[in-house]
């Protein structure tokens, strides 16, 4: 991973890039407004943008975090070309470290059915399924306990 550099999205043009990525990514391919982008708990996250080696912006993931013990992923997204090279997984460790760092001992996430084995890749484990986003993506709670 040493041609990604992972950073929290500060500047304009950062935060830009990152909610463009989870904007195209996670919302426009099912027609959804890009102002649903953002929701109620932004405030409460930290947010992580990936850039390769020419500082093309390529991933975004998030932790929101529920209480003093409890983390959730959310807005993990790697834009087509760059997916299935480990970004993900790259993300997931670095959001672990800030969990661990924080003293979090469970971290959970709604994972889109296509991406359940990968989560499962990454130590998480199915509980149960969840909700039905824009009337058709299957969603399962998964959870990992530090
Ligand atoms: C799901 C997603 C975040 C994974 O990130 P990624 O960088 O593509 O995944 P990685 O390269 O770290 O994959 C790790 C492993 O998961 C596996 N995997 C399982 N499902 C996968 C999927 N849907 N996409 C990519 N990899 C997947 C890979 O085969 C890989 O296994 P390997 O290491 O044995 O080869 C990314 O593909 C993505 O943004 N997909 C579209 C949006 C999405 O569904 N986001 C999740 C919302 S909950």
């Amino acid at each position: 991973m040493t041609q990604f550099s992972i950073i929290e999205p500060i500047t304009e043009n950062d935060l830009a890039d990152y909610y463009r990525i989870r904007y195209e990514i996670l919302r426009k391919p099912w027609n959804q407004p890009s102002a649903t982008t953002k929701d109620d708990t932004e405030h409460l996250s930290v947010h992580l943008l990936v850039r390769d080696e020419n500082g093309k912006a390529v991933a975004t993931g998030r932790m929101q975090f529920n209480s003093p013990t409890e983390a959730q992923i959310r807005s993990m997204a790697v834009i087509d070309g760059y997916q299935g090279k480990g970004i993900g997984s790259f993300i997931i460790q670095h959001l672990e470290k800030i969990a661990a760092s924080k003293n979090i001992k469970q971290i959970l996430l709604d994972s889109r059915e296509n991406a359940v084995s990968f989560y499962l890749k990454n130590g998480y484990e199915i509980e149960a399924p969840s909700y039905l986003l824009f009337g058709e993506i299957k969603h399962f709670r998964m959870i990992k306990y530090l």
